[in-house]
Order: structure tokens, then sequence, then C-alpha cells
């Protein structure tokens, strides 16, 4: 439990890392109200007190100046002051002209369930122990060069891709959700994102790796740089401070984002390298790894699924968008991404390692791809594709309390409280 006695003085943490901060003496005790004084008088120094006094009750009065010249009129206007209450049915997932600023009552329950379940499966990377990881990875023999290929790569892809998803979630799409409840959840999401790319961190941190090598491989490992640099494209469009929603072709490009991002970078790009991992884990090694996996594979499940109903209720409310040309075009994008998987399957697993080889996760990929085709109300693209990791499955539904506290780091501390006395 945190108490106020804990934060001392002489805490100088910040004044270390900052070193141009100098504490400050205790400002002086104001002078006593001094005796009005005749206007050709002289200043000498017994007068500092007065001029201090002078200059507080002219900023006071500027600012009591400003206030009164302050537009409110507009200001009033902006909040539509005095406006009808906001009702349901004024709600909308894009081009919403109610209020964005209240966020009840809420139209879209499943949104802020969301938002609770996720809040309800807060972790943090420090909660798991890494040490059996670090015995492994530092000792001479412990993972054969294929095993090792595969920690790289992922810790690669992974290190980057949940800061393009972050980035994207508040530098492009935030603003353009316009409906309290989702943005919510949204907001939770993007901690999700940042307690992932900490995680990620936190391994490479942990195993002792090359920072420079894991953290550049988006850009240096073709199939890595290929994934990240599809995502990356559909994102540009929608950051740029002047794209806004409110035509059939813009809107289209809000649900390529939001197709790009949820079904194909969050619900394939993540697949090949979550499913290696946790066929580690599974085998005993690198436990520690494959755990932080486990808690983000269930974190991005829901992310995955929220995009989902997202994706559903912009093409309920807004069935003009939803052209047969247009779901062409997001199931080439949906194959794309699956070839890009496929893709990095083959270059992280050039031999057969941990009971899986390449054409096996290519028919997993396959049976991914068709799982977000369908999703979404689209056409299955590989008829037939069979799951051959059904574990996968079993781990995405995992519950917290299902081993979490068995491997849980102790000295870490979650939800300490305040106490007064
Ligand atoms: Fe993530
Ligand atoms: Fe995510």
């Amino acid at each position: 439990m945190l108490n106020w006695d804990e934060f001392h003085e002489d805490d100088t943490s910040v004044a270390e890392s900052k070193p141009s901060y100098q504490p400050q003496p205790p400002a002086p005790a104001p002078e006593p109200e001094p005796e009005p004084q005749a206007a050709e008088e002289v200043p000498t120094a017994a007068h500092e007190g007065t001029r201090y006094q002078a200059a507080e009750t002219d900023r006071l009065a500027r600012a009591r100046q400003s206030l009164e010249e302050l537009d409110v009129a507009a200001g009033l206007e902006e909040l539509e002051m005095g406006a009808a209450r906001i009702e349901v049915d004024d709600k909308r997932m894009i081009n919403a002209r109610a209020d964005l600023n209240q966020l009840v009552p809420f139209k879209y329950e499943w949104a802020w369930q969301k938002y609770l379940d996720g809040s309800a499966n807060h972790w943090m990377p420090q909660e798991v122990n890494m040490n059996a990881d670090i015995a492994l990875w530092k000792s001479r023999d412990g993972l054969t060069e294929d095993e090792r290929r595969i920690v790289m790569r992922s810790l690669g892809y992974f290190s980057t891709a949940d800061s393009l998803v972050a980035n994207n979630l508040v530098l492009a799409l935030y603003r353009l959700i316009t409906n309290p409840e989702c943005r919510q959840y949204l907001l939770r999401q993007a901690f999700e994102e940042a307690i992932h790319t900490h995680a990620y961190q936190y391994c490479v941190e942990s195993l002792g790796m090359d920072e420079g090598e894991v953290f550049n491989m988006y850009r240096e490992v073709p199939s890595v740089a290929a994934k990240s640099a599809w995502s990356l494209k559909h994102t540009q469009s929608l950051a740029r401070p002047d794209f806004n929603t409110g035509t059939p072709e813009t809107d289209q490009e809000l649900l390529r984002n939001l197709i790009a991002f949820y079904c194909v970078t969050e619900g394939i790009f993540f697949y090949c390298g979550f499913s290696q991992i946790l066929s580690m884990g599974r085998r005993n090694k690198m436990t520690g790894v494959a755990e932080q996996f486990q808690y983000i594979l269930r974190d991005e499940s829901m992310h995955l699924n929220f995009g989902v109903d997202m994706i559903n209720q912009i093409k309920i409310e807004n069935p003009h968008l939803w052209t047969p040309e247009f779901q062409d075009e997001v199931t080439q994008m949906i194959l794309e991404g699956t070839e890009l998987e496929i893709a990095y399957a083959r270059d992280s697993m050039p031999r057969g390692v941990l009971g899986m080889n390449a054409a096996i996760m290519e028919e997993y990929l396959h049976f991914i791809c068709n799982r977000r085709l369908a999703q979404i109300g689209l056409k299955e693209q590989f008829p037939g594709a069979q799951n051959p990791f059904p574990w996968m499955s079993e781990i995405i539904d995992l519950r917290k309390e299902k081993n979490f506290f068995e491997t849980r780091v102790t000295e870490y501390q979650v939800g300490g409280a305040l106490s007064w006395d």
C-alpha cells in the first residue's frame, strides 16, 4: 500500500534526470499590507513588497479584463448551451453531430462492455517471471538456431508493430470515430498497445538482446518490413490533418483503415508469430516470453472483435458504402495480408521447427483469413481450410486467473491504494 510518507522531499529522481532543475527555496512570506504611498515618493528597497503586491493586483486586473473580453458566446455555441438533451438516436459511429463530450446515454452497449472487460484483464509485463528464459537464452545449447530465429523475428516484428497500431489509433482513427463509448474503448486499447510495446521491450532487455537489431528489424528484414510497410500505407491518408469523413469516398477510406488495422494487422499479421511463440511455451521453452504473448494475444483478440463490431456497425448505418466493388477491394486487401503473413512464415521457419513448418502455417493462415472475411460478411476464399492448431483457440479464451498467479513476480505492485494517515 502506498502511503503519503513514502513521498520524501529528498526524492531527487526528477532532478537527476533533468540536470537543469534546481530545487528552489521556499518563497518569502508576503510583507504586511503597507500604508498607501504618495505618488511622487521615490521607491526604496523598503518598498519592494509594495511593488510585488501592485504587480499581483495588476495581473489579476488583466486576467479579469481578459475574461470580460472572452467571446463567451462562441464558447456557449460550441457547447450547444441549452440545446435539447442527447438522445440515443442522435449517436452514430461516424459523422455524428451529437455532442461527443457526453459518454451517456449509451447506444453501443458492446463498446462499453469491451471497455469494462479490457480493464478487468489489466496486466503488466513485470508480473511475468523471466528467470527461466534468461537462463535458457544465455545457455549455449538451450535452443536451436531455428528456435532462436523465431524468438528474434517475433520480437523484431512485434516491438514496432504495436507502435504502428497505437499511432494509427491516436493520430488517425480516434477523431474520426464519432461515438464516445467507442472512444472510451479506443483509449483503453491505446494503453494496452503501450503495455504490449513495453512487454516486448521488457523481453528484449531481460534477455540481453541487441536492442538496435531488434527494434530496426522492421526496416532491415524484408519479410518484417513488408508487413510494416503495408500497415503504414493504410494509415497515411487518415493521418493527414485535412482528412475528414463525410463523403462516400472518405467514409470508405476510413473503412479501409479499419479493415487494414483490425482485420489484417491485428487479425492476421500477429498470428504466425503468436502461434510460434506459444508453441515454444507449450514445449516448456521460453515460458516467460510465451506467457507475455498469451496475455497480449488475449488483448489482441478483443481488439479484433471490437474492430469487427465497429466495421459491421458502420456497414449497418451506411449500407451505401458496402458496394460490390468495395467488397471486392477489401477481400483483396485481406488476401494481400494473408500472402504477406505466409511469406513471413517461410522466412521465419526455413525448416520444420516446434512441430510446425511453413506449409502447416499456410493452412492455418488460410483458416484465419476465412475467419476474418466471414466476420465482416465477406465470402471465404479458402473453402474447407482447417485449423491445425486448435490449442490456439483455447489460449485466446484464457482467463486471467487460470495460471496467472503461479508465476507472478511478487515484488511488482499493482493497484496500490493511497492512505490518508
Ligand atoms: Fe497490441
Ligand atoms: Fe491491438
